[in-house]
């Protein structure tokens, strides 16, 4: 009997050393300690069949069997969790020699990068910049500039209202009669911004975009000067070689008006076929004009003491053409593919 005791002690410490997880911890309780089946408790069990006189001196090995078991079991759990901390601590610890994770870096939207482009030029001339809101009133969208209401040219801009009266800006022109109002001439300013039109869109056309406006008002500003400034403009945006030309047109604000041509960037005019400006040498890159007496009232200024001359250009179609895009819905569709191509 004592040998079997004996036997079983030094089970119990050797399996208790044996002890790895959680899951050891557990068969430990269950084959020693567990109430039914465990070995210890079987022992309890054969209390009976003991001889009397011996029945004391077993039950209080057994007794101490049990505690040795349960001192172990609590060792080895102990044991096991410190283990587990130390090693969570290493692996916290961060390994300087692992590669990195590369960080995408971001680009200037082409958008944006034009329009900057467009901003140094004109401030190298001496211009400023001004601003104006996207949430304008009809009358310095329209009124102001010489659209009156059932003016032809208000359907051509369909229009954002946001209710009577207040609109989403159809284009960069109001901020012409803000800067009017503003400021006194001489005045030399440039607006860009987004503006708004309810068009379906398709490739040349998205119902947001972006536009830059100028303006110019001082006495003795004439025509001579609209050409100097656009066609010195254009060259340093497209480069020297570039040919400009006016080709007469109508806007309600500016009198007379000129559409702005330059000789297609792509091509240069050689190519009958090119698919940029359509084998006519030519493509349409802004509107312009000098600006018309009522829209120089408008604005606070006298137009028999001063004149004027405006433009306005589209961003969108510039970046378009730069970057031969076949459609100006890349610029919306924030792809990182795109984007990064542009860089
Ligand atoms: N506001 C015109 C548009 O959105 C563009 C424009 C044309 C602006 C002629 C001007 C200008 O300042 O003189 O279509």
């Amino acid at each position: 009997m004592g040998n079997e005791l004996d036997e079983l002690k030094e089970r119990l410490i050797k399996e208790a050393e044996g002890i790895k997880s959680q899951a050891d911890l557990l068969k430990f309780k269950e084959k020693f300690l567990s109430r039914k089946k465990g070995e210890i408790s079987l022992l309890f069990k054969r209390m009976p069949t003991i001889p009397p006189e011996e029945r004391a001196e077993f039950g209080k090995r057994i007794n101490q069997l049990k505690q040795l078991g349960e001192k172990l079991l609590k060792e080895a759990e102990e044991r096991i969790k410190g283990e587990r901390k130390r090693k969570g601590l290493i692996e916290s610890i961060p390994d300087p020699t692992l590669p990195g994770i590369p960080r995408k870096i971001g680009a200037i939207h082409p958008i944006a990068r034009t329009s900057h482009e467009i901003e140094e030029i004109f401030l190298r001339m001496g211009y400023d910049i001004e601003e104006g809101p996207e949430v304008e009133s009809e009358f310095y969208n329209f009124e102001a500039l010489n659209i009156p209401e059932y003016h032809p040219a208000r359907e051509e801009q369909d229009t954002f209202f946001i209710r009577k009266g207040i609109l989403l800006r159809t284009h960069t022109s109001p901020v012409q009669i803000r800067s009017m109002k503003k400021r006194r001439p001489p005045i030399r300013i440039i607006a860009p911004g987004r503006v708004y039109r309810r068009d379906e869109p398709d490739p040349t056309h998205t119902p947001m975009f972006y536009q830059i406006e100028g303006l110019v008002v001082d006495r003795g500003i004439n025509f001579a000067h609209l050409k100097g400034t656009l066609e010195t403009f254009l060259k340093a945006l497209f480069g020297e070689e570039t040919r400009v030309r006016f080709r007469p047109s109508y806007f309600p604000f500016t009198e007379p008006s000129a559409e702005v041509d330059i000789s297609c960037p792509i091509c240069g005019g050689k190519d009958p076929e090119c698919r940029v400006c359509g084998g006519t040498g030519w493509i349409e890159i802004l509107g312009s004009g000098m600006v018309h007496p009522r829209v120089l009232e408008a604005g606070g200024i006298d137009p028999v003491e001063y004149s004027g001359f405006a433009f306005g250009l589209g961003v969108d179609r510039i970046s378009m053409l730069r970057a031969q895009l076949p459609d100006t819905r890349y610029h919306y569709e924030n792809r990182i593919e795109f984007l990064e191509q542009l860089k």
